[in-house]
Formats: C-alpha cells, structure tokens, sequence
C-alpha cells in the first residue's frame, strides 16, 4: 500500500487549524471548541482556548460506558514480584474515581498539584488518572531519583499530597522510597499536607502519624462509603501535568503538558502513526517517570480504547532476555515501544536470540524505538531477530509526542537506518546555522521547528514563562530550539545526531552534566571539575567526570574520586550512572576559559581529534589521554 504521509502531511501545512479541527473530533469534549488556536494567547499561542474537556473522562468513562467496559484497560505484569493483574475499563474507571475520592477528601482540588513518586505499578497510573478526574495536576517523579532531586521538585510544583508506595524493586536490591521521601521533604521549604502509601509486601513503610495514610486502608473506606468522583470539566488549556527534565543547570525544567491539545495529538497518533486500532494492545516497556511512559503507557492507548500494560521488570535479568517476548506472546501485543538500550541489553545476553524461539508472537506488528538514537547496528539486529518493521521515531519530553517517526498508520515509508524518517504533520522542521539561516540538505546544524508548536507540546514551563522564552524561543526567533543537532537528506529524512547543549542521554535517560558538575565542585576537596558523556556499549552514553583537586590536597586521589562518586548517587540518585571520577593536573581550557568538553569528549571516546586552535596549552590533552588509561568502566 503507498503510503498518504506525503498527502496528510500537506494537508496539515495547508492549513493546520483545519487539520486539528478535524483530528479533535475524535475527543468528547464537554464543550467543544469554535476557536482552534489563538496566537494571541500564551507564550507563542493556545490551542483549542474555548474548549472544555476531561482527560479520564476520555481514557476511561467513554470506553467504561461505550461498550468497553468488559475489555481490558490495563495489565499490570511484574516479573520482580512474580505478579499478572488485569483491570477491565470499567474496573479501573471505578478504581480512579474512588481514589479521586480519596484525594478530594484530603482537599486536592482542580489545579492543586500532586507528587507521584512510585514505582511501576498500577496505582502509580490510578493516581495519575484520578488527578485528572478531578482536575488536580500531577507530577510524577522518577524512583530512580535521589530525596534532593525529588526536593527540587516538590519547592517548586508545591504539591497539596505526594501519593507513594513503599519501594520499588530493582534486580538484586529493594529501593525503599519511604526514608526518600522522608528526606526530600524535610530538605524542602514546601510541605505537602498529605503523604498516602502503598505498603507493598516485600517493604512496610514507617508513618508518620497525622501526615501519611496508608492508600489501602483509604481506598477501602472510600469504597465502604460508596464514594466516587465525578469527572471535573477542565478548559482545554489547563495544565493535565507537569514533568521535570533535566535542563542545562541542575534545576530541572517543570515541561507543562495542557490537557485538550495533548488528547488530540494523542489519539491521532495512535491510529496513524503507531498503526493500533482500539482493542488492540500495545506494550511500551519505559516507566510512568518519563514521558514515554506518560503518554504511551498512560494515556495514549487508552485514549484509544486500546489495551496497556505497566511492566515492572528490565529488559534482562528479570529472569531473562525472554521477558519481552513473553509479555507479547501471552498478551497478543500489536506493537512494542522502548528504548534502543534496552535492545542493547538482551543481544548483549542473548546475541543469538535463543529466547524468542521458545515464544509465538503472530499478532505482533512493529517495534518502535525512541529517547536516544537508534544505532543501526542494534536496529538491524532487531529487524533479523524479530521479523517485522523497525521504526525509530524522534522526540523529547517537551513535545509529548513524536516530531519525526515512519507513520505507520499511514503507510510505512521506506526504512533508513540511522533516521527516524519524516516529520510528522504539526512539526515544521528546518535546519539551521548560528543566524537562523536554512541549511542545505546534507548539512549539520541546529535543528528547530517553525512555530507555533502543534497540539500536545508544552506551552511553557511551570510558572516560568520567562524560562521558557530564554530556554527555547529566544536564540532563534520565531523557532522552537530542540537543542538536537543533525542534518535532512535529499529524500526529507531527518538524522539526529547528538545535543548541541551539556545533555547527556544515558539508557535513553535524560541527564544534565551541568547538575552533574555541580555536585563534583562541592566536594571540599576538588577545585575544578568537567563532566562529558562518554561512549558507553550498553547505555549509549555514560558521564565520565574529570577532576582537578585544590592546591594543597595531600588525600589519596582514589579516595576522593570513590566520594564524588557516591555523592552523585547521593545528590542526584543512581539513575545517573555515574561511575568514574578521574583526577588530572588541569582541565584542558581555551585561551579565553572555556572548558574543551568535546576534546575531552573524543579523547575518552578513542575517536580522531584535532588539536583546537584556540587552546591554552596543548600538553594537557596528552595528560588526559594518559590519565585515561585503563580507567573506563
Ligand atoms: N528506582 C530506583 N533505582 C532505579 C530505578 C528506579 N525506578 N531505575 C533504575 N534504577 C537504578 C538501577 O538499579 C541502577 O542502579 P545501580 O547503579 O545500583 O546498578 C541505576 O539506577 C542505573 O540504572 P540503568 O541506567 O537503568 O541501568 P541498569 O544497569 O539497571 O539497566 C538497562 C540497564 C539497559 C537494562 C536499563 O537501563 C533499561 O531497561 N533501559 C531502558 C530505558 C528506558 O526504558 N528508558 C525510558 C525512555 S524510553
Ligand atoms: P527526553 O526528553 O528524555 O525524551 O530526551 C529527548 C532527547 O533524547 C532528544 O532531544 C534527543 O537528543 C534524544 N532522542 C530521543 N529520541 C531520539 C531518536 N529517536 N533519535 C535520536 N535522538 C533521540
């Protein structure tokens, strides 16, 4: 079949309001919206600014009551705790207006904000669907954070409740959230009235009489009591969430997600890009902590009528690199989305794949790869492995959804590896120089989008406007800055190459070097510090942090490079991987100061370099080269 991307995607150019008029009539709104978008409004424009709507409303009650009710919303899979639950849309419907109960009782109401820090389990996705009931805007914090990350994060959402669980399980070891949390609020100024938590069975949680309140033990007598919330109507510009990503300093950046124009983006995806049909089930191994795990564990499938599963495991070691394969076999998953580390991991294990022989996967139709680029190796070993259609699709947390992917819905287009294809209809992508200026195709440059941004990207940061104009609209103005460098061949696929900023992508975590930095520099004992991302075979990048010690430092070097690397996991959590300090004389500078990171980078990488022009004194790239011998992990 050929594909009608070519045909849609000059629909939307040709007039995108008109596009997105017609794309919302698949939502239920309560009022419907008679403007598209106002660009007058906000900090570049607000889409359907008239509209009223209710995000759980459309993921659960419109299915519940519209003859889905006896279909499978959610399966909950855990093969950490050796656990299968399935909820039907009625039954989580009913679940998340209980809890929504719950969480009116304890005084959250519309636009109140609600810290969600757990692990991948079915409340965490209840406790984002009740928030949307009723209008209160959540925040969901990874569990691979330290308690100062998680601090940063509730002084500036300033969260009325956190809704917790008592660990998370990881290979080998339980993550107790409880003393996490504990700590996070006494480090911040803003103090949540309510702590409500799921004891789990492998971790019972200590409570604080007055603050917490055991989930269980609520939700019962909300249930005993007949309690149900209603859903509450929500203009389509009021924010659904807030989700902190790492920017270029250590204070992470609060991405606003609005509620109308995230749904119909959503749901247009799901059809035309992923290729699902309502009923079918799709399968995204990531974690409600990231936007991924947002949009298409949460609310993308099920906006859809379509079925999702919350998996709590690892690509490998949870018993096996057959995980995968198995959760698709015995839940007929249509198509499966997760990151290329993850691929990594089971042909690292399973180079020949043996544990996919043992699974039958007949209904299975696409794998979708995206949060990192998608090397080709790993791309074609998943094509000869699992038969079907590889499709790397390119985006960012501050968009919500894909800006350039192979829409299958429409037609696969040819696959080129090493590209996630085209832009999707809603992304005007163009390459440019420093001044803005159009690059030709083949060119590297600085890659951003003409605005407005479509539906579903973020509209600003959290009560941070300015932030928002100097972080993304000001250097290249009528432009979306992506911060993503890469070039378009003469077909109008994209290839993203790398960040243009101190991003790092580790196991297609997002993470700043700067924060990094930050917490080296405050050791007592080191007076200069650099963080790059080297290259890293399993995790695609790896920081590798570079110290210089004060004068007069007489501790052992080791000592102090074991201490800055605890202080990472400490300060920021283990998700940042960050596992070599090395000490050197100097840190490699140009004549006017500035840090040679991308020297410094292909040095650690083994790739060709040439001497900067600009450099202050050459011998210290050899100190470098020399300091890195044999210590890369
Ligand atoms: N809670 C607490 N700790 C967590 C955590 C969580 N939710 N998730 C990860 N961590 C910890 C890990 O246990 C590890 O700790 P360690 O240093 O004690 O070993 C550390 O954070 C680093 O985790 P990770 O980078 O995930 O490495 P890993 O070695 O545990 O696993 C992979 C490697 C490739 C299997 C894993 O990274 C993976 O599944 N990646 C998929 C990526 C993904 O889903 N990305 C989302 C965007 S699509
Ligand atoms: P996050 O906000 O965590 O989703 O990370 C977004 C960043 O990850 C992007 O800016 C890119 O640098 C990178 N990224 C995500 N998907 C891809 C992809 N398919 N190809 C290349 N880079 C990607």
């Amino acid at each position: 079949m050929a594909s009608r991307y070519a045909e849609v995607y000059q629909q939307w150019k040709s007039n995108p309001e008109a596009f997105w008029a017609e794309a919302a009539k698949a939502i239920s709104w309560i009022k419907p919206p008679t403007k598209i978008f106002d660009g007058a409004a906000g900090v570049y424009g607000r889409w359907f600014p008239d509209a009223t709507c209710n995000m759980a409303y459309n993921a659960l009650d419109r299915h519940a009551d519209g003859g889905r009710g006896a279909q499978t919303a959610l399966i909950y899979d855990s093969p950490v705790t050796n656990t299968k639950r399935k909820y039907t849309y009625s039954e989580l419907r009913d679940e998340v207006a209980t809890l929504a109960a719950v969480l009116q009782d304890f005084g959250v109401t519309k636009g109140d904000r609600v810290i969600v820090y757990m692990p991948m389990i079915p409340e965490a996705v209840i406790g984002m669907l009740a928030c949307a009931r009723i209008g209160a805007v959540h925040s969901v914090v990874f569990g691979g954070f330290a308690a100062k990350e998680l601090a940063t994060r509730i002084d500036d959402a300033k969260p009325k409740l956190v809704l917790t669980a008592s660990c998370g399980i990881e290979p080998g070891r339980i993550v107790k959230y409880k003393p996490l949390l504990d700590e996070a609020i006494r480090l911040s100024n803003s103090k949540p009235d309510a702590v409500v938590l799921v004891q789990r069975p492998q971790e019972t949680a200590a409570m604080q009489d007055g603050r917490d309140h055991d989930w269980a033990s609520v939700v019962a007598a909300a249930k005993a009591a007949g309690k149900k919330a209603d859903c509450v109507e929500m203009a389509a510009t009021d924010p659904l969430y807030i989700l902190y990503t790492s920017g270029t300093t250590g204070i992470p950046k609060g991405v606003v997600r609005d509620t109308g124009g995230h749904m119909v983006t959503l749901k247009w995806s799901m059809e035309n890009l992923y290729g699902v049909k309502p009923g079918e089930t799709f399968f995204t191994a990531s974690d409600v902590g990231w936007v991924v795990g947002h949009s298409y564990i949460v609310y993308g499938p099920l906006l859809h009528g379509a079925t999702s599963i919350c998996f709590e495991g690892k690509p490998v070691g949870t018993p096996d690199p057959g995980t995968f394969w198995r959760v698709i076999a015995e839940n007929d998953v249509v198509a499966f989305f997760t990151a290329p580390t993850a691929f990594r991991a089971i042909r690292k294990e399973d180079p020949n794949a043996e544990y996919l022989k043992k699974y039958n996967l007949p209904k299975f139709r696409t794998l979708f790869l995206a949060g990192e680029r998608a090397d080709p190796p790993t791309l074609e070993w998943a094509e000869q492995i699992l038969k079907v259609p590889v499709v790397d699709h390119w985006w960012q947390t501050e968009t919500g959804w894909c800006i350039a992917g192979n829409p299958v819905g429409l037609g696969l287009l040819p696959i080129k590896h090493g590209s996630p294809t085209v832009p999707l209809p809603g992304w005007d992508v163009q390459i440019v120089d420093e001044g803005a200026k159009p690059l030709p195709d083949g060119t590297m440059g600085s890659i951003v989008i003409k605005l407005p941004l479509p539906p579903g990207a973020l509209p600003t940061l959290w009560q941070n406007d300015a932030r928002m104009k100097e972080s993304y609209l000001e250097e290249f103005p009528g432009f979306y800055k992506t911060s993503d460098a890469g070039y378009r061949d003469q077909d109008g696929y994209l290839y993203i190459m790398g960040r243009t900023d101190d991003i790092i992508n580790v196991a297609g975590h997002r993470l700043s070097t700067g924060g990094m930095e930050e917490v080296l520099a405050s050791h007592p004992d080191v007076a200069e510090c650099a963080v790059i991302g080297a290259k890293d075979a399993l995790k695609g990048e790896a920081p590798l942090g570079f110290l210089v010690l004060k004068a007069g430092v007489t501790r052992d070097r080791a000592t102090i490079e074991k201490e800055v690397v605890g202080l990472v996991r400490e300060k920021i959590g283990p998700v940042a991987a960050f596992k070599t300090a090395v000490t050197i004389d100097r840190l490699p500078k140009t004549r006017s100061g500035k840090i040679l990171r991308g020297t410094m980078k292909k040095i650690a990488d083994g790739d060709a370099w040439t001497m900067p022009a600009t450099i202050d004194d050459p011998a210290i790239l050899d100190e470098i080269a020399g300091a890195l011998k044999g210590r890369m992990v």
